[in-house]
């Protein structure tokens, strides 16, 4: 839970005070409170707080607890590693028993309030649903948080964003039988309840099979559970405004199918709906901050299972796009989901641009890590415009090539197209390329994701372990801009 208000109190059980050197040596912080100020003088000329990056000292007024939280430098203190300090000072041992915090920022800047607020719903989220705990046992997100700043409508945003990006971490986290085609489609529908500026397109196995969305439905083949493309059409600008599609991959679980996974790789699978999380979560948000634009939020959803009818390498299979493809591979099943998907969105809503976000390939998180999504498009435009909002948001994004020789690679003997590459190497850009050849020339975006969107062991960045959220915040910002 968080608030702002406009000056401090001291009058929750803890407060937090940012401080850094600059502040410290110039001995001027950001609150009023004699008795406190002559005990931060005290410290700081007995040499017990200097005001370091991550130097945290505990002061007790009046009963009550004041946490001194040193940020460094100004000029070394990136806006991440803000967020990071303040996701330790709030899951220090200090403030164990407190339940609730006022926290005075260092300063009022936009982009710092902002960074504070994140450190705080997107640092401290836990993912705990199945942990049998002492009932007493508050995670700081349960905790009341003050911060001392007025409540623009930046801030507000800010929070509204966190709270998609925790939706979209929750339908990550949890089990790939809670988390299924089905269940993402009721949690849309719950979140559009009542709205009138949108409509829904559902498409199940039924009506895949009349539209011939083959692709789709080879790679749901080996499993029980429903195939689903849930197309949400989001009015909120004009009527002449064309509409951006954002695409998600929603492989409820992944196993690779008969090319099946080994262990150490499969056990992490069923954040392989990453994708449509993050566009679930980016639902959530234009619903809420009511976005002015016109947006259609896909969702292509399916389970890569090993069932006695599951689909087999070396077979051919044809799309909605009436292409066929050579399943070189069937663990290649994400591109053949979002190439159905993609197909169907081109011919019968037209958008003026697709992004895609999808935890496509293995090869993007060896090219880039964890910490960058990669990012593809056929648009230079579009993709400065991505890298601007990823600069803006600290969801990172790096751009890898797509460029027309590539589409050699992705060639078959007995079909039109390979799911699999011919060529050593550079793997997420032939998954790419095989995407892009689906958009009939529609301006496209793809967010390879499957390093970013989790953390598998410990910590990085602000994140603790599970899904990250990747994509939402960089494609909300974009939508939010453009
Ligand atoms: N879902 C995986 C990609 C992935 C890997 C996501 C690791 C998150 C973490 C995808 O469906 C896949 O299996 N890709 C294969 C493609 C290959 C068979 C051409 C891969 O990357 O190995
Ligand atoms: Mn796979
Ligand atoms: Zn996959």
């Amino acid at each position: 839970m968080i608030s702002f208000r406009n000056s401090e109190k001291f009058d929750k059980e803890a407060t937090i005070v940012l401080l850094d050197k600059e502040q410290v040596k110039g001995k001027s912080f950001p609150f009023k409170h004699k008795k406190l100020e002559e005990d931060i003088k005290d410290l700081i000329k007995n040499g017990q707080f200097s005001g370091d990056k991550d130097e945290m000292f505990p002061v007790v007024i009046k009963g009550g607890l004041v946490l001194l939280v040193g940020l460094g430098k100004p000029a070394d203190l990136t806006l991440t590693a803000l967020r990071i300090v303040v996701k330790k000072a709030l899951m220090s041992s200090f403030l164990k028993k407190a339940k609730s915090i006022e926290l005075i920022p260092h300063c009022d800047d936009d982009k710092a309030v902002i960074a504070i607020i994140e450190g705080h719903l997107l640092g401290t989220y836990k993912w705990d649903k199945y942990k049998s705990k002492p009932k007493d046992d508050k995670t700081v997100s349960d905790k009341e948080v003050v911060v001392v700043t007025a409540a623009k409508k930046e801030y507000l945003q800010a929070v509204t964003i966190c709270n998609g990006v925790n939706l979209t971490r929750n339908l990550v986290n949890d089990n790939a039988d809670v988390v299924t085609s089905v269940l993402v489609e009721k949690t849309v529908k719950d979140l559009v309840k009542g709205h009138k500026n949108v409509t829904l397109e559902i498409l199940n196995r039924k009506e895949m099979e009349a539209k011939g969305l083959g692709l789709h439905l080879a790679v749901n083949r080996g499993s029980t559970k429903e195939p689903k493309l849930i197309i949400v059409k989001y009015n909120g600008g004009s009527k002449s405004e064309d509409y951006t599609a954002v695409l998600g991959k929603g492989m409820t679980f992944d196993t690779g199918g008969l090319n099946l996974k080994p262990t150490n790789h499969i056990e992490s699978m069923r954040i392989d709906m990453s994708g449509a999380g993050a566009v679930v979560g980016m639902l959530k948000i234009a619903l809420d901050l009511n976005i002015k634009k016109n947006v259609i939020f896909a969702m292509g959803m399916a389970e890569n299972a090993i069932g006695p009818d599951a689909y087999k390498p070396g077979d051919v299979f044809t799309g909605y796009a009436g292409k066929s493809v050579e399943i070189g591979n069937t663990d290649a099943e994400g591109r053949l989901v979002l190439a159905d998907a993609i197909a169907y969105l081109v011919k019968n809503y037209k958008p003026g641009r697709i992004i895609d976000l999808a935890t496509l390939t293995g090869a993007c998180v060896v090219a880039l890590g964890f910490d960058y999504s990669g990012l593809f498009s056929n648009n230079d435009d579009l993709a400065r415009q991505l890298v601007q909002a990823s600069n803006e948001t600290d969801d990172r994004v790096w751009r890898l090539p797509v460029y027309p020789e590539i589409k050699d690679y992705i060639k078959s003997q007995i079909a039109d197209l390979k799911n699999t590459s011919s060529i050593r190497g550079a793997g997420a850009c032939t998954a790419a390329e095989f995407l892009r050849s689906f958009t009939e020339g529609t301006t496209w975006a793809h967010l390879d994701i499957a390093g970013s969107a989790f953390v598998d062991n410990g910590a990085r960045m602000y994140f603790g372990h599970g899904a990250t959220g990747a994509g939402v915040r960089v494609v909300t910002n974009y939508l939010l801009n453009n």
